[in-house]
């Protein structure tokens, strides 16, 4: 299994400059993709006037520009990717959001006592970077004040095919970086051990699209 600085140091190369750039024309074009709606579709039947959010893993930011955009407060990206940050607090700056926004690199497990207790997290099809999920998904539950969002990938054998494909892809590359698809059950007892009840589900292949609830 790589280290975590090793997956960050990965992370980085893969999720670069020009991945960005693409990322981000395509939200220009056609808004956030499909997972990501969903989550957003989510989060629009929580309050969300005033609250805070931090987005782990938040790419080009799309959660964050509808989070400001219906009205929420602060929000804070940790990203393992300069390319995704630099694109993202670009965007804020071209839209006036400086004051309401943080960008921060690196593992969000070792950075979450940087930053205070959010009302919601999100983490979109980031779970599937992540080598040791339960140590993420443990730290998010008592991270978050309110809410956790999240999209993970199916644990099927389709799955698991797409990951084998990424690990000899990742290794041809020579990139530390692999994808991981954990247990589904596993995940949802996570939630269920730390006080959470899931209040939304949705599927959009080959994603899980859930928020869960403190009790
Ligand atoms: C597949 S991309 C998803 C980006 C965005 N959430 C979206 O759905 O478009 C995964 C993101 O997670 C970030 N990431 C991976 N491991 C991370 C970690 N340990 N801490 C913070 N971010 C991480 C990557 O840098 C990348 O931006």
């Amino acid at each position: 299994m790589t280290t975590i600085q090793e997956h960050c140091c990965g992370a980085d190369l893969f999720f670069n400059k020009k991945t960005a750039a693409k990322e981000y024309r395509k939200y220009l074009k056609k808004g956030p993709v499909k997972a990501t709606a969903k989550i957003i579709q989510q989060l629009a039947a929580q309050n969300v006037t005033g609250k805070s959010l931090v987005d782990i893993g938040g790419g080009i930011g799309a959660l964050q520009w509808w989070f400001l955009q219906q009205g929420g407060g602060q929000t804070t990206d940790i990203d393992a990717s300069s390319g995704y940050l630099k694109k993202a607090e670009t965007h804020a700056h071209d839209n006036g959001w400086q004051d309401k926004t943080s960008f921060l690199m690196g593992d969000c497990t070792d950075l979450y006592q940087n930053v205070e207790d959010p009302h919601i997290i999100t983490m979109d099809k980031v779970v599937c970077c992540y080598p040791n999920f339960k140590e993420i998904l443990s730290a998010t539950c008592e991270k978050s004040k309110e809410i956790v969002s999240l999209s993970y990938p199916m644990d099927g054998i389709i799955s698991q095919a797409l990951r084998k494909i990424g690990d000899l892809y990742f290794m041809i590359k020579k990139n530390p970086y692999r994808p991981y698809v954990h247990s589904v059950k596993e995940i949802r007892e996570i939630f269920a051990s730390k006080g959470y009840q899931r209040v939304a589900h949705d599927l959009s292949f080959p994603w899980h699209v859930e928020t869960y609830a403190r009790n």
